[in-house]
C-alpha cells in the first residue's frame, strides 16, 4: 500500500486580486487525522474546495493511491471516496433526516417507465447509517427539529454512507456543544481504526491536540511545513501558523469601571422555557462575561435586551432611563450594538460588498445635505476598520460572501464599531476566527473599555471568558444562577458549578 493514501502537489488558485493558493502540496496517510491550519484567509477552505471539485486548480495535481487522478466537480470526487462536512452547513430544514441524507440519490422502485422514491428503503438505509455513528434518532423527523450537531452527525453519517475513504470536515465543531464534540471524536476515531484518512480544519488548538495525527500549517496561501502532532506544542503551532511569537493572547487590562450604564430588572422571556427573572448591570469601562453551557439561553436574553425578542416581563435602563425594547432601532437609539452569534442566519449580508456590510450601520448617520451619502467619510470609516482588524480581502468592494469564514467574522465586528454604540453585546465574538485575529479583538475590546464603553461577552470558549472578563454572570437553565466579581474566584470550576445548576 501506498504511504499516502491521497496527495496534493503543487496546487494553485488565483481569484481575481488573490492568490489564494500558491503551490501548496498536503499528504494524507490512510487512518490518520491530519489537520490543516493557518490564520483566517490562509486557504485551508479554498485547498479543500479544490481538491473536491468545488473549485477548478489553476495548477496542481491530485495523487490517490499513487494514482494521479483529475477531480471536475463534487459527484466525482464522492465516486473517488472522498467525502466533506462544510464549514457552512446547508441543511434543507424542512424536510426529513432521511430526505437530507438521500437528496440526489434517492432509491427508487422502478414501475416500467416510472421512477418512484423507495420510503422504506430510504428510511431504512437512514436508520443503518445513523446507528453506524452511534446516533438513534428517527429518520422521519424534519431537519429543523435538530441541534446543529445532530445535523453535522447527518452529515457525516452521509459520509460514511458513502463509504469514503477521506472525508474533509472543515471547521465541523464550531458550533457544537461539548457533549457534541465528544460524540464527533468519538466517530472520528472509529473511522480512523477502519483507515479513513481525515483532513480536519478547526482553530481550537486543544481539539488538534487531542484528535490529530499529522500537522500541515498553511500561511498566506502557501505551505509551511508538516510535523507529527505528538512533536509539537500548541505554542509551536500557533508561532508558525502566525509566523511571528504570541505570548499572551489575553492582553492585561486593569478597568476602573464606572457608573452604571446598563441595568436590566427581572426580564422574563414570553417563552416559558427561556430565560426568566434575569436581572444584571453593567458599568462604564467594564467588559462583563456571561457563562454557561450552550441552551442557557444567554442569547435570547441578550437579544431581548436588543429588542429582537419579545419580553413577558421586565426592564431595561440605559443610563436610568428606561428603554422601549420592542425594536433593535430602539435598542440602538439608546446605545446598545449586538454582535450576533451566527453569521449566516442574521449577520452577513452576503452578496453585498464589504463597504456596504460595514457601511449599512453608518449610511443614515453620514448623509451630505439630508440625503446624499458622504461616500469618502464612509470609505475612510470602512477603510479604517479593514486595517484595524486586518481584513484580508483586495478592498472594499469585495462581496462578503468571498471572504474566508473568520473574516466574515471580522467584517460584523467592524460593523458595530462602526456605529460606535456605548454598550456592545458580543455573542461568541472569536467563533472561527484565528489566534492571531483573536488577540486583536480582545485588543480592541481593552481599548473600548478604556475609552469609557461597555462589553458583554457571551462565550462558551472557558479560556476567553476567564481571560478576559472583569466580572461574570453565569446562567443555566434560562436564569442567572451567580455572580463572579472577585477574580481569585474566577475559575472553571467555579463557573461549571454555577453552569450546572438546572
Ligand atoms: N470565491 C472566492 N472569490 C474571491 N476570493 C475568494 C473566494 N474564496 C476565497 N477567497 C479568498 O481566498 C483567500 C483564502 O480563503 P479561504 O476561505 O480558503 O481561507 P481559510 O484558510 O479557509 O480561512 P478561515 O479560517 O477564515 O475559514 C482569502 O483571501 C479569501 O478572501
Ligand atoms: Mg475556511
Amino acid at each position: 500500500m501506498a504511504e499516502y493514501y491521497l496527495e496534493l502537489k503543487g496546487v494553485s488558485k488565483s481569484f481575481p486580486g488573490v492568490k489564494a493558493l500558491d503551490n501548496v502540496s498536503l499528504s494524507i496517510r490512510p487512518g490518520t487525522v491530519h489537520a490543516l491550519m493557518g490564520e483566517n484567509g490562509a486557504g485551508k477552505s479554498t485547498l479543500m474546495k479544490c481538491l473536491f471539485g468545488i473549485y477548478k486548480m489553476d495548477e496542481g495535481e491530485v495523487f490517490i493511491e499513487g494514482k494521479k487522478v483529475v477531480i471536475n466537480n463534487p459527484d466525482e470526487a464522492m465516486k473517488m471516496g472522498i467525502a466533506m462536512v462544510h464549514q457552512e452547513l446547508q441543511p434543507v430544514l424542512p424536510r426529513s433526516v432521511a430526505e437530507n441524507m438521500y437528496l440526489g440519490r434517492f432509491p427508487t422502485h422502478n414501475y416500467g417507465p416510472l421512477k418512484v422514491i423507495n420510503h422504506k428503503k430510504m428510511y431504512e438505509e437512514t436508520s443503518r447509517w445513523l446507528k453506524e455513528v452511534g446516533m438513534d434518532f428517527d429518520p422521519k423527523l424534519p431537519l429543523s427539529a435538530l441541534s446543529i450537531g445532530q445535523m453535522q452527525s447527518i452529515e457525516i453519517a452521509k459520509a460514511v454512507s458513502h463509504e469514503a475513504k477521506v472525508i474533509i470536515f472543515d471547521e465541523p465543531t464550531s458550533s457544537l456543544s461539548e457533549k457534541e464534540v465528544d460524540v464527533l471524536f468519538r466517530i472520528m476515531n472509529d473511522l480512523r481504526d477502519r483507515g479513513v484518512a481525515m483532513i480536519y480544519i478547526s482553530h481550537k488548538m486543544d481539539e488538534i491536540k487531542k484528535i490529530s495525527d499529522d500537522i500541515t500549517i498553511m500561511r498566506d496561501g502557501t505551505y509551511v511545513g508538516t510535523w507529527p502532532a505528538a512533536e509539537m506544542t500548541i505554542d509551536q503551532i500557533i508561532a508558525r501558523m502566525v509566523g511571528r511569537e504570541l505570548t499572551n493572547v489575553y492582553p492585561e487590562h486593569k478597568d476602573t469601571p464606572g457608573e452604571v450604564l446598563l441595568e436590566c430588572k427581572n426580564l422574563s422571556s414570553i417563552h416559558e422555557k427561556s430565560f426568566q427573572d434575569c436581572s444584571f448591570q453593567i458599568r462604564k469601562g467594564e467588559i462583563v462575561g456571561f457563562g454557561g453551557l450552550v441552551g442557557a439561553q444567554r442569547t435570547e436574553l441578550m437579544e431581548a435586551v436588543f429588542g429582537m425578542r419579545n419580553i413577558k416581563s421586565g426592564e431595561v435602563y440605559v443610563k436610568g432611563k428606561k428603554v422601549d425594547t420592542s425594536a433593535p432601532r430602539k435598542a440602538m437609539n439608546a446605545g446598545i450594538g449586538l454582535i450576533t452569534e451566527d453569521r449566516r442566519g442574521n449577520g452577513i449580508l452576503g452578496c453585498l460588498s464589504i463597504k456596504d456590510n460595514v457601511g449599512v450601520s453608518v449610511y443614515n448617520k453620514n448623509l451630505k445635505a439630508g440625503f446624499v451619502l458622504n461616500h469618502p467619510k464612509i470609505n475612510s470609516i470602512v477603510d479604517d476598520s479593514i486595517k484595524k482588524l486586518s481584513i484580508k480581502t483586495p478592498n472594499m468592494s469585495e462581496a462578503i460572501g468571498n471572504l474566508s469564514g473568520g473574516n466574515q467574522q471580522k467584517v460584523i465586528i467592524a460593523r458595530w464599531l462602526a456605529n460606535d454604540p456605548d454598550i456592545l453585546v458580543m455573542d461568541e465574538p472569536t467563533r472561527g476566527i484565528d489566534v492571531g485575529a483573536k488577540h486583536e479583538i480582545y485588543e480592541i475590546m481593552v481599548e473600548l473599555v478604556r475609552q469609557g464603553k461597555s462589553i458583554i461577552m457571551i462565550s462558551s470558549e472557558m479560556a476567553e471568558l476567564l481571560g478576559m472578563s472583569d466580572r461574570l454572570y453565569v446562567m443555566c437553565n434560562g436564569h442567572i444562577r451567580g455572580e463572579i466579581t472577585d477574580q481569585a474566584e474566577m475559575t472553571q470550576e467555579k463557573v461549571m458549578s454555577y453552569a450546572t445548576q438546572f
